[in-house]
């Protein structure tokens, strides 16, 4: 049985993906903090008749939340708002990450840290060298959780082809498209990379695939525009973060992942197939980039190269703008931590 803790998880992301993990028949107990109002949802959701317990804790006790908790899911923190990017979010995240992170290495040192807090470009590696200066750090531990521009890539390319072919709109059809395509990359505007794995459909998408790989880039702010100042993408990531973490639960249990191309922002070096990819993406000091996953028993084991060997001239140019943006992103994050004493 596993013990989760969602860390900021009185947000609008944290409350809707409390809820789901509540509903999770993989969690056995799920622990609740936030610096506001944490106990009171706990309470909350504690009356839900499903398998697990659920406490809320308040903001002096990280370390009840955090103790014999397996998996950490991070949402705390500042969201987007209008005429702010997920870079602009650095300086009030960073702290915020750190300190959490340094919480997990004292109280939980083994568990599995999915970090959902922006940017998650720069607040993973911050995670990592946190923890890495504490000597707790385990590279198949931690993963960003870009998981929402997979789910938004599966909805947009069936988007797409429906207006070629309305018949796409059948359920049947709707799930086979859906795994077509996967995302990989980072978790930013062009640092995001939708990758159409059926290359007769970027065919049959004509014009539209370039409007396609424009949303899946640029989707987020869609719901910012339409959120009017109050916030960004909650309801649907808090969907992608319990998809992704029940798959990190489901390995605890050797199951078969449901989703084939998951993806997660990963610390490469330390990963079998972690040199690969980064001969692959065409840059072997990148240390940071987002691919399919092999998971077992909740950690990362290895990655998926194979999209990488098999790239259009398009995909490759995404990857290579890809690539000079996440190294200035990394690099950020590194440096927050190494500069700081
Ligand atoms: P929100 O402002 O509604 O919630 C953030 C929560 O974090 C608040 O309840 C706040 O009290 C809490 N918090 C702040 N400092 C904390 C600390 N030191 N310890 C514990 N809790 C703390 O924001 P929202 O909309 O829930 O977004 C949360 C984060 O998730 C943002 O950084 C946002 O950019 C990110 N996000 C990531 C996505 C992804 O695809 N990875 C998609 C959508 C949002």
């Amino acid at each position: 049985m596993v013990k989760v803790a969602i860390l900021g998880a009185s947000g609008g992301v944290g409350q809707p993906l409390s809820l789901l993990l509540k509903l999770s028949p993989y969690v056995s107990e799920l622990a609740l903090y936030d610096i506001r109002a944490a106990e009171g949802i706990g309470k909350d959701l504690s009356h839900i008749n499903t398998n697990s317990s659920c406490v809320g804790y308040d903001k002096d006790s990280i370390e009840n939340t955090l103790s014999n908790a397996q998996v950490v899911l991070i949402p705390a923190g500042v969201p987007r708002k209008p005429g702010l990017t997920r870079d602009d979010l650095f300086k009030m995240n960073a702290g915020i990450v750190k300190s959490l992170v340094t919480a997990v290495g004292k109280f939980a040192p083994n568990a599995r840290i999915l970090v959902i807090s922006n940017p998650v470009n720069s607040l993973v590696p911050i995670a990592v060298e946190t923890l890495k200066k504490m000597g707790k750090f385990k590279p198949g531990n931690v993963m960003g959780v870009t998981n929402l521009d997979l789910v938004r890539a599966e909805t947009f390319l069936v988007d797409y082809l429906m207006l070629k072919n309305p018949k796409i709109g059948q359920e049947q059809d709707k799930t086979t498209m859906h795994r077509k395509v996967t995302v990989i990359g980072g978790h930013s505007g062009e640092t995001i990379i939708p990758i159409i794995t059926d290359k007769s459909l970027v065919f049959q998408l004509d014009k539209q695939y370039e409007h396609f790989i424009h949303r899946v880039q640029f989707g987020g702010d869609e719901i910012v525009k339409a959120k009017q100042g109050a916030g960004s993408a909650t309801l649907s990531m808090a969907f992608a973060g319990a998809k992704f973490a029940e798959e990190v639960l489901r390995s605890f249990h050797n199951e078969k992942p449901e989703t084939e191309s998951l993806s997660a922002f990963v610390y490469l070096p330390g990963l079998k197939n972690g040199k690969k990819a980064q001969q692959l993406v065409g840059d072997n000091s990148i240390e940071y980039f987002s691919l399919p996953i092999v998971l077992r028993n909740g950690s990362v084991v290895s990655i998926d190269t194979s999209v990488l060997e098999k790239l259009s001239p398009r995909e490759e140019q995404l990857v290579n703008t890809a690539v000079k943006e996440l190294r200035k992103n990394i690099e950020k994050g590194k440096s927050f931590i190494l500069d700081s004493s």
